[in-house]
């Protein structure tokens, strides 16, 4: 597993939360979206953390372009924390709080997809897989520590398992991924 795997598997873990909650956000249930409102809040804490913390600060320096990527990156994440902060003083399941959360919805769809395409692969290609790999141990550690779904918790299961798990949670593109990848996916708490 390397770093981009890992931030990758969080954003699909993701992308499925986002699934699940404009399916009831369609059937008008208040109660699902405020369930998996909680969670989305709960991800993307996380993950913002450990990219602030860990994953940015690492591939920063790589290249000028990296530096202006980043430096972006860590804007996108601060409007992001801003719409959650006004959120949390409305009323969940109310009509200014799902406005919110769909434009924060398209927000983060708009980010993950910039890392994947123009960061990730701008990283894989300035730096090496040891690297990229012990940035990943980094990253797994974080998470543990913030209580967040990790890949220990989930490698010990079998694939058929696994992927039982990524259709549940409404994981994208679940059928083409390895079992490592899937491991790294989904919440197996
Ligand atoms: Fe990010
Ligand atoms: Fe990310």
């Amino acid at each position: 597993m390397d770093a981009l795997a890992l931030l990758t598997g969080d954003h699909n873990r993701v992308r499925g939360l986002f699934a699940r909650f404009k399916t009831a956000k369609e059937a008008e249930n208040t109660d699902e979206m405020t369930t998996l409102g909680a969670k989305i809040f709960e991800e993307l804490e996380v993950h913002t953390t450990i990219e602030e913390e860990i994953f940015y600060p690492a591939v920063r320096n790589l290249d000028e372009e990296l530096e202006e990527t980043v430096d972006e990156g860590v804007q996108e994440h601060h409007v992001v924390k801003v719409l959650m902060e006004e959120m949390a003083a409305l009323e969940p399941g109310g009509d200014d709080w799902v406005a919110k959360m769909t434009v924060l919805i398209e927000n983060v769809e708009h980010h993950a997809e910039e890392e994947e395409q123009e960061m990730f692969p701008e990283v894989r290609s300035s730096t090496d897989a040891k690297t990229l790999e012990q940035l990943a141990s980094q990253l797994e550690a974080r998470k543990a520590e913030l209580g967040a779904p990790v890949m220990a918790q989930a490698i010990d299961l079998t694939k058929e398992a696994l992927l039982d798990l990524a259709r549940e949670q409404e994981i994208p593109n679940r059928s083409t991924m390895s079992k490592e990848e899937l491991a790294a996916t989904v919440d197996a708490r």
